[in-house]
């Protein structure tokens, strides 16, 4: 049996986050569950690549730049995450929030995929 590489157990993650999302898709879905499980993906999804590759891959030539920027953006992806912990569900720009949060992973992620795999 293949071994997983660290990129595609990443991606598949990525996978679950992208799916979550697409969820939020829906009025009748429950956001404020999915939110919580979107936050619980990234949170563990976050630290796991800030503890173990994007210090590697920061030491790189070839990832450096990419890796400063996508750790730059998990930064400001928290601070989103943040905010909607913090703010009543019933507040007009809740949605707004996430729906941002959705653009920022779903670009971070896609930049990840395409500039890191292949340049390690
Ligand atoms: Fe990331
Ligand atoms: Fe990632």
């Amino acid at each position: 049996m293949p071994t997983n590489t660290i990129f595609d157990i990443l991606e598949k993650e990525h996978d679950k986050t992208r799916e979550l999302f697409k969820q939020t898709e829906s009025k009748r879905a429950d956001h404020g569950n999915l939110f919580s499980r979107i936050r619980t993906e990234l949170t563990i999804h976050m630290d796991g690549e800030e503890r173990l590759l994007y210090p590697v891959l920061k030491e790189k030539e070839p990832t450096r730049d990419k890796t400063l920027e996508g750790w730059e953006e998990h930064t400001y992806i928290k601070i989103v995450v943040n905010d909607l912990v913090g703010m009543p569900r019933e507040d007009e720009r809740w949605q707004a929030k996430l729906t941002v949060l959705r653009e920022m992973v779903e670009h971070h992620i896609e930049d990840e995929e395409e500039n890191l795999r292949f340049r390690s």
